[in-house]
């Protein structure tokens, strides 16, 4: 989880591509209720005994609540990677892509008003901290 343009689908492809499956709402954005084919994907991957990387905002807790509860009923262990970012980076960041993966300045304003950062007391198992270093490449902080 974290703002838009904060790094989690580079980490996704750096880190977890050849273990883990991905499921983000951008691979199905035509779908009305992407939260539910979400958790479709989720619950699709973990009946099977695969691994699983939500890629996505996920900004409150209220977003969290299923994901961490299809985890414990497949007896998965739900680890969070909170981005952080301050907004003003991240619209820089933003202001580097091109086409469809460049989003409005507004979507990251409206996200950052509602996120709250992850924490143990919601169900994580471990909650890390990732970071875009300066020398390019990432910090995670447990
Ligand atoms: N470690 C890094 N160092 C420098 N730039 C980076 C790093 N990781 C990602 N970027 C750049 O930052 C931008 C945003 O990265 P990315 O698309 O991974 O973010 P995201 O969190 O997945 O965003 P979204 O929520 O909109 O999908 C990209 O242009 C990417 O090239
Ligand atoms: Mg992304």
């Amino acid at each position: 989880m974290g703002l838009q343009a904060s790094g989690k689908s580079t980490f996704y492809r750096e880190r977890f591509a050849e273990t883990h499956e991905h499921v983000s709402k951008d691979l199905f954005r035509h779908n009305k209720n992407r939260g539910r084919r979400q958790a479709q994907l989720v619950e699709a991957a973990l009946s099977s005994g695969r691994s699983v990387v939500v890629d996505n905002t996920n900004p409150t807790p209220e977003d969290r609540v299923p994901l961490i509860e299809h985890a414990r009923e497949h007896g998965a262990r739900p680890v969070a990677y909170y981005f952080e970012s301050e907004t003003r980076d991240s619209r820089e960041r933003n202001r580097g892509r091109e086409g469809r993966a460049r989003v409005p300045d507004v979507a990251i304003y409206a996200t950052a008003k509602k996120l709250v950062p992850p924490s143990r007391s919601e169900g994580f198992e471990e909650v890390y901290r990732v970071r875009i270093s300066e020398r390019e490449g990432f910090e995670v902080l447990l």
